[in-house]
């Protein structure tokens, strides 16, 4: 099988990757907003098996000490075959001095505590749409 890994924007079809973030259930936003987040990120990992867009991740970072990663996503037909490590994996290599935060999808947590990431005690969020992020599980 032939395994691609990106570590750039070059050539990647945004309306695409728009389509599978709604299919993930991750938001509505649109493409332009999706390229715009992803184009403006420190760290961007898109996987390729041949020439499908298998999986992405991205994480913006202060390149100093900070990170967070967003918008994982590996198509539900590839899932379970190590894809989703392997963008965690490339995006933390990118960032070696950094600590890392995000918040996982409700019921994804454990596939963060393999990585050894662990639960914040003290995590807060200011969601812009925080009605919807308290019904969707993200907060108190
Ligand atoms: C979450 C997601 C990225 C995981 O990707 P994946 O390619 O299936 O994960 P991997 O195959 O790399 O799994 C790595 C490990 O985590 C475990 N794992 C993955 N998803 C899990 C889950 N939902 N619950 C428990 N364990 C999980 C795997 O069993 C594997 O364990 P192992 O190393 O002991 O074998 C993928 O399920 C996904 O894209 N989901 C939809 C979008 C989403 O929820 N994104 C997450 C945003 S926080």
């Amino acid at each position: 099988v032939n395994i691609r890994v990106q570590t750039n924007c070059l050539n990647i079809n945004w309306d695409y990757v728009t389509e599978k973030m709604i299919q993930a259930n991750m938001g509505n936003r649109p493409a332009e907003i999706r390229k715009m987040a992803f184009e403006n990120s420190s760290s961007v990992v898109f996987i390729f098996h041949s020439d499908l867009l298998i999986g992405f991740g991205r994480a913006i970072s202060d390149g100093a000490y900070e990170a967070a990663i967003y918008d994982v996503v590996v198509l539900p037909e590839f899932q379970g075959r190590g894809f989703g490590k392997m963008i965690l994996e490339h995006l933390i290599d990118t960032l070696p001095t950094c600590n890392f935060i995000l918040f996982a999808v409700p019921g994804k947590e454990t596939f963060y505590e393999k990585l050894n990431f662990r639960k914040m005690k003290t995590g807060m969020a200011l969601f812009r749409r925080a009605i919807l992020m308290k019904e969707k599980g993200y907060t108190d």
